[in-house]
């Protein structure tokens, strides 16, 4: 080989990317096309923290399937909110919490106090640390809206206690406003008699059909790509993929995949077969940072089933086989083995953020109960092995892994 410096040409060389990182998965772009009636409803809802009678707290709801701008809607549209409020001398502050990464009601007012108004909470009930919140918005007349997104990981207990929470402790005004984000299956397995009566809008998201995903694309790539890099045509190839799953998600990830591959292959241009070839990579209700979000032992867990189900001739494997192959991945890996409770938990875990799925079979004669049949939901198996042993062959950093 010549001493051509393959480093120095990926980290230097030609891209067809003039800002690569306008794709990542947690970029919120700075217009969000076709979303403005949307935008406008959801912040209108919101008017009445801005009285000057006193505030009252709101609860809305933003329900609608995978990738259609559900997190990008309220992150978009609640920060907006808070610099317009503030900059009328209107205290409003807006948190947003991902329940993947925050799974409890304790775990979110903990952070919301430590983080938000540095107050340490440990040692305190729930109700304790409701009441500091309370007290300390109530003192410093600051109106809280907080997101709760991926709502399902939470039940609809905590939920109903934060909606609650403002109007127990009995000051005039009610304090804490909620935005609970979720797809609808889920929304339906949460929602009950008791939590609907406090949401005061629902805002049932549609999908985009394929002029609105054409029109998201074309915006999103002339800020991503080089104009040389991709034409109309490529553009309107990635809509026909994606137009049947109404997912802006699903389109943007193949026109980030299909860029990096023109990169890989040192083409100026994305070529139609790019775009074929990252199609058959992108699992549009999957979102990316999902598996990085999981506790370790979940990821362990979920490597163990994938790699049980990666076997020939299986598509679903039961608990106990599962959990004999979760032990032998954390053999490998040097892992603390968890009992087998916590690895039903992990299970349940898997299974709500869409990695896995669990259904009961039907009795089997002979056999006491029910047993649980895993699959792998919408992302293969063999897909799935790959991409977990990526991730856990990285260091890890950040919050609570264990
Ligand atoms: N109207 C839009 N304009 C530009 N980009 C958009 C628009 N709607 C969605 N997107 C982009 O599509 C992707 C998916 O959006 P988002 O994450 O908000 O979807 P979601 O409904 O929250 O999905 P999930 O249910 O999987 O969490 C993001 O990259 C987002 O920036
Ligand atoms: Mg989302």
């Amino acid at each position: 080989m010549s001493n051509f410096d393959y480093v120095e040409d990926a980290m230097f060389g030609k891209s067809i990317f003039r800002a690569e990182s306008t794709l990542y998965p947690e970029y919120i772009p700075p217009e969000l096309p076709t979303r403005e009636e949307d935008i406008a409803r959801l912040a209108r809802n919101f008017r009445s923290l801005l009285g000057t009678e006193g505030s009252f707290s709101v609860n809305v709801a933003i329900v609608g399937h995978a990738g259609i701008g559900k997190t990008n809607l309220c992150k978009y549209t609640m920060k907006r909110f808070e610099e317009a409020a503030n900059s009328r001398n209107i205290n409003v502050k807006f948190l947003y919490y991902n329940c993947h990464s925050f799974r409890s009601k304790t775990a979110i007012l903990r952070n919301v106090l430590s983080e938000h108004f540095r107050i340490q909470s440990r040692g305190f009930s729930d109700e304790e640390i409701l009441d500091m919140l309370v007290k300390r918005l109530t003192k410093e007349d600051i109106r809280l809206i907080i997101a709760l997104d991926e709502a399902n990981m939470l039940n609809s207990e905590d939920i109903l206690s934060i909606f609650h929470a403002g109007e127990y402790f009995g000051s005039e005004q009610s304090m804490i406003s909620t935005i609970v984000i979720s797809r609808p299956i889920e929304w339906r397995s949460l929602l009950n008699v008791p939590l609907s009566g406090h949401i005061h809008d629902q805002i049932d998201l549609q999908g985009y059909n394929r002029d609105q995903l054409l029109q998201i694309l074309k915006y999103r790539a002339e800020k991503a790509l080089y104009a040389t890099a991709y034409s109309d045509e490529t553009l309107n190839l990635i809509a026909d993929i994606c137009s049947a799953s109404r997912n802006a998600r699903h389109g943007l990830e193949i026109l980030y995949r299909s860029g990096k591959l023109a990169d890989l292959k040192k083409e100026t241009s994305i070529l139609p077969d790019y775009i074929r070839a990252a199609k058959a990579d992108v699992y549009p209700e999957l979102r990316r940072d999902v598996l990085e979000e999981l506790r370790h032992h979940e990821l362990l867990a979920a490597l163990g089933v994938a790699r049980k189900l990666t076997k020939q001739g299986i598509t679903s494997t039961s608990v106990d086989e599962g959990f004999d192959s979760y032990v032998l991945t954390c053999e490998e890996y040097g892992e603390e083995v968890r009992g087998k409770s916590t690895f039903r938990s992990a299970l349940d875990t898997l299974d709500k953020v869409g990695i896995i799925g669990k259904s009961v079979g039907p009795i089997e004669a002979g056999k006491r109960g029910r047993r649980a049949k895993i699959t792998t939901f919408d992302i293969p198996a063999t897909v799935l092995v790959e991409r977990i042993e990526n991730i856990l062959s990285k260091p890890r950093n950040t919050h609570d892994f264990s």
